[in-house]
């Protein structure tokens, strides 16, 4: 085992106990509505357990989660044999319960091989319509759970039983769950997160989500028969709660709807890897929360509206393989985004004219990506002066003139600075010695007899490619964000699924 496969095992363990430890603590703090009062029935079931040394559960609740959890893994799970008391002394690995008025209730059911002893899926796993009984279900979560060769659709019934609890609702990595996103999730008035990730869901998205007043999470990526608009009613005004939109990865069609800049409380929105066109809707300047805006690898056009300049909280701007946007880089008004933005990802995006020397202020900047576009015109010297700079593309323009950096910035950049193929750009040898020169550059022709050959010519053979940075970071923190008390297992679920 290396080193740091262990170190991930070690973590996953301490992730495990911590599970442990957790559950043992805060299994009886399920808050108490008040909705059920004492019934005659409730008091002689907890009397009945008391005296059988079991947690107090009403016999239609255990039963149901028995025949909820047996479809899914399979017949030959004996429940009541192997687990008795499922919310008292022979706990469910991935189940944890609530107490309401004395009684024990599933409150959670969290499914897929996520650690050693995890409820996993049977080959012909299914959903149960008991499942839909469990009406303190407040998370439901399933990771690789239905393989290719078993294709499953999301039950479109029954979810309104669940309206009043359900509040974290995941299935991820599925390939086998299939067929549409049903409307009836928009029935789930009480979901805080929703999450559809990498399963094979086809249509479209359903308006009806538009309906869930208390969202605070929305994940629908990966799900490549996914098509269709953005509905505009997720712009829902009622919306103010919505953090995080990730509906990368689809094959999402038509254009922005401006509505969404009424998710004034958004922090991340991430609509990359599909394929929507139009413009970028001057709404989406409201967004002053925003830290991520990735919209990669779509056909957008309209060029880069200036109003995006205002967003100021923005820490990850990303529009690049959008290579019909078009447009010129705002000549004024970097400096207000100085203080946060630190990646700027405007590769391959048709941009042209030049590159403005207000870019400089952008004090927190550390990823610059300008390549693949036609711009035009010098380099301004002042880009070197960026404090924070660790990677610069500037490749594949059409850039022109002598480049002004100092010696030390090629020497600490390396191959993180680009700036080869811009036909038309050189370096001034008197400013610095060949050793140290960018590559793929010439020297200037004014100091140097024609012929001469600039440093390393053939050393930027690698770069980078404009289909690079459909890769980079950003959305992959998204995953933990948005952690609440209610969507502690999933978020366990997903640490786990990465850890292990
Ligand atoms: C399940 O376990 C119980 C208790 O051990 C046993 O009585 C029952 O027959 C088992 N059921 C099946 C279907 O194996
Ligand atoms: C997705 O479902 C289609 C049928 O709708 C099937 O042909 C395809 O193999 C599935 N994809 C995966 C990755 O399982
Ligand atoms: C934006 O963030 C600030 C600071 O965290 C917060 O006080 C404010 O409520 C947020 N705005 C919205 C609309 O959520
Ligand atoms: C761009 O998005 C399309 C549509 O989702 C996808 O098929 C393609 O693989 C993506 N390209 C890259 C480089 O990620
Ligand atoms: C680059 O600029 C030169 C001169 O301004 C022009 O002739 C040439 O067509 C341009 N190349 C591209 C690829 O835009």
């Amino acid at each position: 085992m290396s080193p740091t496969r262990r170190g991930r095992r070690m973590v996953a363990l301490g992730l495990a106990l911590l599970l442990v430890v957790l559950r043992a603590c805060c299994a009886g703090q399920g808050v108490d509505d008040g909705s059920e009062s004492d019934s005659p029935a409730a008091a002689a079931a907890a009397a009945a357990a008391a005296s059988a040394g079991t947690a107090p559960m009403e016999e239609k609740q255990r039963a149901a989660l028995y025949a909820a959890i047996e479809g899914f893994v399979g017949k030959d799970w004996n429940g009541s044999g192997l687990y008795p008391d499922p919310c008292g002394w022979s706990p469910i690995q991935g189940v944890s319960c609530d107490l309401f008025n004395g009684l024990w209730y599933p409150s959670s059911i969290s499914i897929g091989p996520v650690l050693d002893n995890s409820l996993q899926c049977a080959p012909d796993a299914k959903f149960s319509p008991q499942l839909f009984d469990l009406r303190r279900l407040r998370t439901l979560s399933f990771y690789s759970c239905f393989p290719a060769n078993n294709p499953t659709a999301i039950p479109a019934a029954g979810w309104e039983k669940l309206s009043g609890t359900l509040e974290t609702l995941e299935f991820r990595t599925n390939p086998g769950l299939a067929g549409a996103i049903p409307a009836s999730l928009g029935r789930l008035a009480s979901l805080q997160s929703l999450v559809l990730v990498e399963n094979n869901l086809t249509g479209g998205i359903p308006a009806e989500l538009g309906a869930l007043a208390k969202l605070r999470r929305l994940v629908i990526s990966g799900n490549y028969g996914l098509s269709g608009p953005i509905p505009a009613t997720l712009g829902n005004d009622r919306h103010d709660q919505l953090l995080i939109v990730d509906l990368s990865k689809n094959r999402l069609t038509g254009s922005l709807p401006p509505s969404l800049g009424a998710l004034r409380g958004l922090l991340k929105m991430d609509l990359s890897n599909n394929l929507l066109q139009g413009s970028i809707p001057p709404s989406l300047g409201e967004l002053k929360n925003l830290t991520l805006l990735d919209l990669r690898n779509n056909s957008l056009t309209g060029g880069l509206p200036a109003f995006i300049l205002g967003m100021s909280s923005l820490q990850d701007l990303l529009l690049s393989n959008n290579p019909q946007l078009g447009g010129t880089l705002p000549a004024s008004g970097w400096e207000k985004m100085s203080g946060n933005l630190a990646t700027l990802d405007l590769s391959n995006a048709g941009l042209t004219g030049a590159i403005p020397e207000s870019m400089a202020a952008l004090s927190g900047l550390r990823f610059l990506a300008l390549d693949h576009n036609r711009l035009t015109g010098s380099v301004p010297a002042a880009l070197a002066r960026l404090p924070s700079i660790g990677a610069m593309y500037l490749n594949g323009n059409n850039l022109t003139g002598a480049l002004a950096f100092a010696p030390g910035f090629y020497q600490r950049m390396g191959r993180r600075f680009a700036s080869w193929d811009n036909p038309g750009l050189c370096y001034d040898v008197a400013a610095v010695d060949a050793a140290h020169a960018p590559a793929g550059v010439v020297v200037c022709k004014s100091l140097q007899e024609p012929g001469g050959g600039g440093g390393g010519g053939e050393e930027g053979g690698g770069g980078r490619k404009p289909e690079a940075s459909s890769s980079l970071m950003a959305s992959s923190s998204s995953a933990l964000a948005g952690l609440s008390a209610a969507g502690f297992w999933s978020v366990a679920a997903v640490l786990g699924a990465v850890l292990l």
